[in-house]
């Protein structure tokens, strides 16, 4: 058993800190928000994520995890120390390295000698070399070790990881994550710190770019009478490709997709790399964005301006409450900009405690968003919208469409309620035909 502190007590932190003290470790997590904390040492969870309020107030009643804002006491007495502080994107798109800067002071003061330094945080490649620099204690091992979780299935991907890259420069560090991470089973990448860095920004990035590829895809499919979705499971097939994150959307988003494509080209601009793959990659996914408001517009029967939008979602995805660059949350802005009228409703958006820019109308029901819409906007793929009594909903609407940019609602079903289907990346001709009858 190792006696650990991880530093930063938000989703990664969070996560980390619950798994290892599940994994039979002691561990504190300190973190500089002294609101979170004591919510945290009351077992109070503000992160959606399944199962790991559970675990966090299981482990806290084991005394395996505690929580605290005070970084002497603890690091002082600790094996190793975790960074898992936030990392956010500056207005030129590079990445923010105070929170993990600010750190530097308490751990050259308190680690004691042949202690480690395991970096999880997302961080610019060539960051552990100057952190180590800085730091000025060569008796101290920094480890890179990014985290590849994702929200909503914290829990089961760190404890299930598809591998665990461990960027250092001592072999003596593999040895020790391998029994810090002792009941973990995945292939181990050992590298040099830079390359552990850029793995985890080339990863996001290329997620980035088969889901756009997706998306410019769904576009040409509706152009040329093709359906997306068996163009998807055609390529899908082929081991090569993978029939993974190629779901045509609204674009992606949410905490760490865009902050690190942008992080990305921040890095290459500082060298002389040819970036105009990723400068597409972003352009093209803020015109996905964009399209979408397009197609609402081509849908309706009247003027952008003045008409009734129902947004069903606007969490960045499904399971989780997070709003950070939401494509959903940007699309309902884009559309009331346009002035439109916008009522939106999201299952894990508390309506009366949520402020939003722009001029949206939040819900507490999908029945009250829909009421009186002209068209209904499905931007997050919350599985519950497939099953809402489409029925009753058609029958307070005005108008008859239903925009679905996630694909999981059942034509069938709404076609039965009296309402035409819209999905992306299929030929549709239904609302045409209908108008002109
Ligand atoms: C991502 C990475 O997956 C994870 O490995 C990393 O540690 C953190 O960033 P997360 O931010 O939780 O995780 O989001 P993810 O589930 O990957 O989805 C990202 C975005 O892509 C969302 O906006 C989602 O809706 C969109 N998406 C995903 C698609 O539009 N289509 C897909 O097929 C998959």
């Amino acid at each position: 058993m190792e006696t650990v502190t991880v530093l930063g007590a938000g989703y990664v932190g969070l996560t980390t800190a619950a798994c290892l003290a599940h994994l039979g470790h002691r561990v504190h997590a300190i973190d500089a928000d002294a609101a979170r904390v004591h919510r945290l040492q009351a077992g109070e969870i503000d992160l959606l994520e399944p199962g790991l309020p559970e675990m966090v107030r299981a482990h806290q009643q084991t005394g395996h995890l505690s929580f605290s804002t005070d970084p002497g006491s603890r690091i002082g007495g600790s094996d190793a120390v975790l960074l898992c502080l936030p990392t956010p994107a500056r207005v030129d798109g590079s990445a923010d390295l105070a929170a993990v800067r600010s750190w530097l002071p308490h751990l050259r003061r308190h680690l004691s000698p042949g202690r480690r330094i395991i970096l999880k945080s997302t961080v610019p490649p060539g960051t552990q070399r100057q952190l180590v620099t800085v730091l000025d204690r060569p008796d101290i091992a920094m480890i890179s070790n990014p985290e590849f979780l994702r929200e909503g299935h914290a829990i089961h991907d760190w404890l299930n990881p598809d591998r665990i890259v461990i960027g250092a420069d001592e072999p003596e560090s593999t040895r020790y994550l391998s029994s810090l991470y002792t009941s973990l089973d995945a292939p181990v990448v050992e590298t040099d710190p830079t390359s552990a860095e850029l793995i985890k920004y080339a990863a996001n990035t290329f997620l980035a770019l088969k889901i756009t590829y997706a998306n410019t895809l769904a576009e040409l499919c509706e152009h040329i009478g093709a359906n997306i979705t068996d163009v998807r499971t055609g390529i899908g097939h082929d081991p090569r490709i993978g029939n993974t994150y190629l779901d045509a959307g609204p674009g992606w988003g949410g905490p760490c997709l865009p902050k690190d494509v942008r992080a990305l080209v921040s890095t290459g601009t500082r060298t002389t790399t040819d970036l105009g793959l990723l400068h597409a990659l972003l352009e093209t996914n803020a015109y996905h964005q964009r399209r979408i408001v397009t197609l609402v517009e081509q849908l309706l029967p009247r003027p952008l301006t003045g008409a009734r939008v129902a947004v069903l979602g606007l969490a960045f995805k499904a399971a989780t409450n997070d709003l950070r660059d939401s494509p959903a949350l940007h699309i309902a802005n884009l559309l009331a900009a346009r002035r439109a009228h916008v009522t939106a409703y999201d299952p894990a958006i508390d309506a009366s405690a949520t402020p939003t820019a722009g001029q949206l109308t939040l819900t507490e029901s999908a029945t009250a968003a829909v009421a009186g819409a002209d068209v209904v906007l499905v931007l997050t793929e919350w599985p519950e919208f497939a099953e809402l009594p489409w029925h009753h909903l058609a029958r307070d609407m005005r108008g008859d469409v239903v925009l679905d940019t996630r694909g999981k609602l059942d034509r069938t079903l709404l076609r039965g309620a009296g309402l035409h289907l819209r999905t992306l990346g299929e030929p549709f001709s239904e609302i045409a035909a209908a108008r002109t009858a």
